[in-house]
C-alpha cells in the first residue's frame, strides 16, 4: 500500500513536471526538446546561454559564483530545469584541477596517436571525460585534430600528427569515450590553427581542394566518428577571415556541407564581431568579457538584432543547437556529480597509453630490451629521479600528488611547467635495486663519467614545449645535444629517452644504442618506460608524423614571424600576417616528402619492437563498392610483439601522392601469424575537385602498398577501380 502510494506520487510528479517542462520528456528527440524549451525562453535567458564567462579569478576580477575554477561557467536557469555548464580543459586530462585534489593526465595526444589504437584513445577519453564528471563538470574541450604540419609547433602534443585519417579517427574515438560519460566534447580549434606563432592574428592560407583533402578531413572524420556537442573555432584567420567570423568554414562547411548540429564555440578571445560572427555560424563567444575586446553576444548581438542585421531566428538558432548537444550528451538528464577519484585504476589507463605509443626509434645489436641482471647502470638528467614533463599551457594535468619538481620557468602562462610523479628512476630501480645511480645532468663531465662505470647508460632528455609559443627550430635546448654526445662517447650502451613535443634535431644518434621516444608520458610515465626497456611491455608505438633531419627539410625552414610569442610573452619578433600553406598545400608530412623526393631521419608510420614482422600474400580486390586488402602477418622473431602493418593508396594520374588509406594493430606470439583485412577509407580514394565543388574517385589501375611504414613497403598491388563522385553532403559528419 504504502509503497503503491510513493510510487503514484513519483508519478504525478514525473507527470506534473513533463506538463510544466514538456522537454525532460526523455521519449522525445534532442532536437524536439530542444525545441520546446527555446518556446519557452525569454531573450535574457537566450542570451545567458550563448555566452560563458570565464570560470575563474583573473585581473582582479572575481570568480563567478558557483564556477570551478576552470575555463568557462555559464550559470544555470533554474526557471527551465537547466544545468549549469561547467567547461573545463582538455584533451589529457582535467586541466587546472590543483585546488581540487588533482586529476589524471594521459601522455601526450602523440602517444595516443602513436598507437594507431582506436581503443586507447576511446579508453583515454572515456577515463578523463569520467574525471571531469566527478570533478562536477559537463563540457570538456578535448578534441584537439589540427593537423601537425610543422615540428615547431608547441601545441603538437595536444593533436594526433599529420594525417587527417589517422589523426581524426584518433581524436574521434577519444570523443566518443569522453562523450560517453554524460560530458559534451568539443573538437578543435577550426581551422588550421597550426602554428602558435602570432596566432592571434595570422591567416592560415590554404586552397579549399587541399584544404578538404587535409585539415578539414581530418575535422570531418573526428566529427563524423565521435559526434561531439561542440567545436571550437581558432584564433586565427582562415584565408585572410577569422575563424569565428568565417562563414565559409562555419555556415557553408561544418553546418552545410557536413549537416553539423552542434554548436560552435569561440576560443578564448577569438571573437571579433557580433552581428558579423553571429551570421557566420558562430553559437557561443567563451570568456569574453576576458578575452575578447568586449563581449559582444550581449548587448552588441543585441543592438545588431534591433538593428536588423541579425534576424531573431540567428540567436534562437544559436540557442537550439546548445540545447540540443545538453540533451544529446544526457547532460540535463544525467547532472554531473561530484564522487571519488580512482585514481589507480586512472594512471593505469594512462601508463597502457604511453605503454602502446611510444616508440622505438633506434636499436642497436639488441641494446634494448634491458636485462633485469644487469650489474650497474646510470641514469642521467631530464629530473628522471622525480618525475616525467608535461606539456604546458591550458591543457596542462595537476597531478593529485603535486608538481615533482615545482619553481622551473616560467612563473606565469603558459606555465608552470608540470612534471607528473612518475618517476622513471624509481620504476628501474625496483627492477635493479641497488644497482642504478643517477646523474642530474647538469656536470656534464660527472655525468659522462658515471656512464663510463657503468654497463649501461640511460639518458633522458627533455624539451618543454607549450601552448603560445613555437620553438624557432628543431634544437634541444640547455646543451643536451652536448651532454647526450659525451654520455655516448663516455658509454656506447647509450640509450637516450625522449620525453618531448616531438622531433628534435639529433646529431648524436649514430653514437648512441638504442632511442625511445616517450613524448610527455603522462601519470604512469615512469613505470610505463621501465617496463618498456625492459622488456615486460613490447614497444609498438608508429611514428604519427615525419621525423625530418632538420629545419631545411620543411615546407618553411623558418616558421613566418619566428621567435614572436603569442600572448604572454615578450614579443621578440614581427608577427607575420600570413603562413602559406599553399607551398604543401595538402601534401603534409609524409607526402611533402615524397613529392620532394626527400628522405627525413625516420618515416611517418616508423617504429621497432624487439621482434621482427613479415608480410605475405597481399591481394586488393574492389567488391561491393568497397576496396579490401588482404594478407597474412608473421612474427618472425623470437619474443611475442606488437605490428601496426599499413596500407598506402595511390589513385591514379599525375601529382598524386600515396596515402594512409587503413592500419591494423596485430598482436602476435613469436613464430605466429595471422590473416588481416582492411577495407581502404573510402575518403582516401577520392580527391576533391575545386572547380565541380565535389569528390572524384578517378578510373583506373590505384596503388596499394602494404608498408611497415609510409616509406617502407613489403608487399605491393594494384586494383582498378570505376569512377565515381561524391557531393559534399556525403558526409559522415552528420547525425
Ligand atoms: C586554447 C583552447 C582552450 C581555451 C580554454 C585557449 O587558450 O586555445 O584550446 O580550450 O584556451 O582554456
Amino acid at each position: 500500500m504504502l509503497v503503491g502510494s510513493v510510487a503514484g506520487m513519483a508519478c504525478m510528479t514525473a507527470l506534473a513536471e513533463s506538463s510544466a517542462r514538456p522537454w525532460m520528456n526523455t521519449s522525445l528527440s534532442p532536437d524536439q526538446r530542444a525545441t520546446l524549451v527555446l518556446k519557452a525562453m525569454n531573450q535574457d535567458e537566450k542570451f545567458r546561454l550563448i555566452r560563458a564567462d570565464f570560470g575563474q579569478p583573473s585581473d582582479g576580477r572575481a570568480m563567478p559564483a558557483g564556477a570551478l575554477n576552470s575555463a568557462a561557467y555559464v550559470p544555470a536557469l533554474a526557471r527551465l530545469g537547466l544545468p549549469v555548464l561547467q567547461e573545463t580543459d582538455a584533451g589529457l586530462g582535467v586541466a587546472k584541477a590543483d585546488k581540487s585534489g588533482g586529476a589524471t593526465s594521459l601522455p601526450s595526444g602523440l602517444a595516443t596517436a602513436a598507437s594507431f589504437d582506436p581503443q586507447i584513445a576511446y579508453a583515454g577519453g572515456a577515463m578523463i571525460g569520467s574525471e571531469a564528471r566527478k570533478k562536477g563538470f559537463n563540457v570538456m574541450l578535448v578534441g584537439g585534430v589540427d593537423l601537425e604540419r610543422d615540428p615547431r609547433n608547441g601545441r603538437n602534443f595536444e593533436y594526433a600528427g599529420e594525417d587527417a585519417l589517422l589523426a581524426g579517427t584518433i581524436a574521434g574515438n577519444a570523443v566518443r569515450g569522453v562523450q560517453d560519460q554524460k560530458v559534451i566534447a568539443t573538437v578543435k580549434h577550426y581551422a588550421v590553427n597550426a602554428l602558435e606563432t602570432g596566432r592571434n592574428t595570422l591567416s592560415s592560407q590554404i586552397d579549399e581542394p587541399a584544404a578538404r583533402d587535409a585539415d578539414l578531413l581530418a575535422f570531418e572524420i573526428a566529427i563524423g566518428i565521435g559526434h561531439p556537442g561542440s567545436v571550437m573555432c581558432a584564433y586565427n584567420r582562415y584565408n585572410a577571415i577569422y575563424a569565428c567570423e568565417n562563414d565559409w568554414l562555419l555556415n557553408s562547411v561544418l553546418k552545410g556541407d557536413w549537416s553539423y548540429p552542434g554548436y560552435v564555440m569561440s576560443d578564448w578571445g577569438a571573437v571579433h564581431s557580433a552581428g558579423k560572427s553571429a551570421l557566420a555560424g558562430l553559437d557561443q563567444e567563451s570568456a569574453g568579457e576576458v578575452f575578447d575586446p568586449k563581449v559582444f553576444f550581449d548587448q552588441p548581438l543585441r543592438a545588431a538584432i534591433a538593428a536588423g542585421e541579425v534576424p531573431q531566428s540567428r540567436v534562437d538558432d544559436m540557442v537550439r543547437r546548445i540545447l540540443r548537444s545538453m540533451f544529446a550528451e544526457g547532460i540535463i538528464d544525467h547532472p554531473a556529480k561530484a564522487a571519488p577519484i580512482d585514481f589507480a585504476a586512472d594512471g593505469a589507463v594512462a601508463q597502457k597509453a604511453e605503454e602502446a605509443g611510444a616508440v622505438l626509434l633506434r636499436n642497436q645489436h639488441e641494446l634494448l630490451p634491458l636485462s633485469p641482471l644487469l650489474k650497474s647502470i646510470a641514469v642521467i638528467g631530464g629530473h628522471a629521479d622525480k618525475g616525467v614533463l608535461s606539456g604546458g599551457g591550458s591543457s596542462v594535468v595537476y597531478p593529485p600528488a603535486g608538481n615533482a619538481v615545482p619553481g622551473l620557468p616560467p612563473d606565469g602562462w603558459p606555465g608552470p611547467r608540470v612534471y607528473q610523479p612518475s618517476a622513471p628512476m624509481a620504476a628501474i630501480e625496483r627492477r635493479l635495486p641497488g644497482k642504478v645511480q643517477f646523474n642530474d645532468g647538469r656536470d656534464m663531465a660527472a655525468a659522462a663519467q658515471l656512464a663510463a662505470h657503468a654497463e649501461v647508460a640511460v639518458v633522458f632528455v627533455e624539451q618543454w614545449d607549450a601552448e603560445s609559443f613555437d620553438r624557432p627550430d628543431m634544437t634541444l635546448a640547455d646543451n643536451q645535444d652536448a651532454l647526450v654526445a659525451a654520455v655516448a662517447k663516455a658509454n656506447p650502451h647509450t640509450i637516450v629517452v625522449l620525453e618531448n613535443n616531438g622531433p628534435v634535431r639529433m646529431p648524436w644518434l649514430d653514437q648512441t644504442g638504442a632511442v625511445l621516444e616517450a613524448w610527455y608520458p603522462g601519470a604512469g610515465g615512469g613505470e610505463a618506460i621501465a617496463r618498456l626497456l625492459f622488456g615486460e611491455a613490447a614497444p609498438s608505438g608508429r611514428l604519427p608524423m615525419t621525423w625530418p633531419k632538420d629545419e631545411s627539410q620543411l615546407p618553411r625552414p623558418q616558421i613566418p614571424g619566428a621567435g614572436l610569442a603569442s600572448i604572454g610573452m615578450p614579443p621578440q619578433g614581427q608577427p607575420a600576417d600570413t603562413v602559406d600553406y599553399r607551398i604543401e598545400g595538402a601534401d603534409v608530412g609524409y607526402r611533402w616528402f615524397q613529392k620532394k623526393h626527400i628522405e627525413p631521419l625516420f618515416p611517418f608510420g616508423y617504429g621497432l619492437s624487439y621482434t621482427r614482422f613479415g608480410y605475405d600474400r597481399l591481394q586488393a580486390k574492389w567488391a561491393d563498392g568497397k576496396l579490401v586488402v588482404a594478407f597474412d602477418v608473421s612474427n618472425l622473431g623470437s619474443r611475442d610483439g606488437t605490428d601496426v602493418p599499413q596500407i598506402y593508396i595511390t589513385l591514379p594520374g599525375e601529382n598524386h601522392t600515396r596515402r594512409l588509406a587503413g592500419w591494423r594493430r596485430v598482436t602476435l606470439k613469436e613464430g605466429a601469424t595471422q590473416h588481416v583485412e582492411i577495407t581502404a577509407d573510402p575518403w582516401i580514394l577520392a580527391a576533391f575537385n575545386g572547380q565541380q565543388k565535389n569528390w572524384q574517385r578517378p578510373a583506373g589501375s590505384y596503388r596499394v602498398q602494404l608498408g611497415h611504414s609510409a616509406t617502407s613497403f613489403d608487399g605491393e598491388t594494384s586494383v582498378e577501380l570505376p569512377a565515381a563522385s561524391f557531393s559534399v553532403r556525403r558526409s559522415r559528419a552528420s547525425p
